[in-house]
């Protein structure tokens, strides 16, 4: 009778090990058409004194049946969950699915190998401003009015009179207006001219560099830019210096490398401009160039970058293809 279900239901209940059959035995007992709720349904049939009687055993069987099974929810749920834990331990033995690392753009790398070199040189790094003055760009270097770089073609002109700036000469002014001499300064930067082929992009990056001291001369240009190139392409290469002509540098030069193409023959290679630093630039920034003379250089990132690793179209440093920049 009411006493039977106790024992029977602990006894069943051991066999049950998920949600699903403990389900399937509370409905056996306790569902509608259920054993228990069966015989609960059959006291309507006893008199009132027998109901009486039967009714709170009848609540206290219900409430503990319902306990059994409510503890055996928890323990279900607890061992599910152990077992998950135990089955997603971490193996730090095993090896790693290998992570995709980025590089650094070859680019980038170039840029930083020069100013590497020209920080242990003792030059300090300045950036500036991409959208400069006519002032700045031009006029302070001496470059007249009438200058061909001054062509719409040439120069991406914005309102108000500014510009993108065409290359990074502007911070010599820069420099020189806001600081005395001693100066030993390169300034890595984007420069950009309306131009587009296969070694030119309308915006590229140059590496400025200017030295202001008393007793600067030629021979230091020449010194330095060679230490320059010999650590840059490493060993033993060949420089000349060829007349050129700049409006803020005087003399100008260009500097050129000799350099072994593919097939092995050899060619002079342009890799930079440079010149003493022109009397009428010391004039623009209140400089005496009785007292003062410098050295000027500008190279080209990409144009060092190509010859270095024998890149033949400048536009494969900005297309992203991954070929391309996992190579370096
Ligand atoms: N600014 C020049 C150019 O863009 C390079 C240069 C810099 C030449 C400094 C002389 C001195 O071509």
């Amino acid at each position: 009778m009411i006493n039977e279900f106790l024992p029977k239901i602990k006894e069943e209940i051991l066999q049950i090990h998920t949600e699903n059959e403990l389900m399937n035995l509370k409905s056996k007992y306790l569902g509608k058409k259920g054993e228990f709720t069966a015989f609960t349904n059959s006291i309507k049939d006893l008199s009132i004194e027998e109901k009486k009687k039967q009714g709170p055993v009848i609540n206290s069987v219900k409430k503990e049946i319902e306990l059994i099974i409510a503890d055996k929810f928890s323990e279900i749920k607890r061992l599910a969950i152990d077992k998950k834990l135990s089955e997603e331990k971490i193996d730090v033995s095993l090896p790693s699915k290998g992570v995709g690392y980025g590089s650094i753009h070859p680019l980038s790398q170039v840029s930083e190998e020069i100013v590497d070199i020209f920080l242990k040189f003792g030059f300090e790094v300045f950036e500036g401003p991409e959208i400069e003055s006519d002032h700045y760009n031009f006029e302070a270097l001496n470059i007249p009015r009438d200058h061909p770089a001054r062509d719409m073609q040439d120069t991406f002109y914005l309102e108000k009179g500014e510009l993108l700036r065409t290359h990074t000469s502007p911070m010599q002014v820069r420099i020189m207006e806001a600081n005395e001499p001693p100066i030993k300064i390169i300034s890595p930067g984007k420069v950009y001219r309306c131009d587009s082929d296969v070694t030119h992009t309308p915006m590229f990056h140059q590496i400025e560099g200017l030295l202001v001291d008393k007793n600067v001369t030629f021979g230091n240009l020449k010194g330095i830019l060679n230490e320059f190139i010999s650590r840059f392409f490493g060993g033993d290469i060949k420089t000349r210096f060829r007349p050129s002509y700049f409006p803020f540098t005087e003399p100008s030069a260009e500097l050129d490398i000799e350099w072994k193409d593919k097939s092995g023959s050899k060619t002079w290679m342009e890799v930079l401009g440079c010149g003493m630093v022109n009397p009428k630039v010391f004039d623009s920034v209140g400089y005496s160039s009785d007292d003062f003379t410098g050295l000027a250089f500008g190279m080209g990132i990409e144009r060092l970058a190509m010859i270095k690793f024998g890149i033949t179209d400048i536009r494969y440093f900005y297309q992203n293809d991954l070929k391309f920049l996992k190579q370096f």
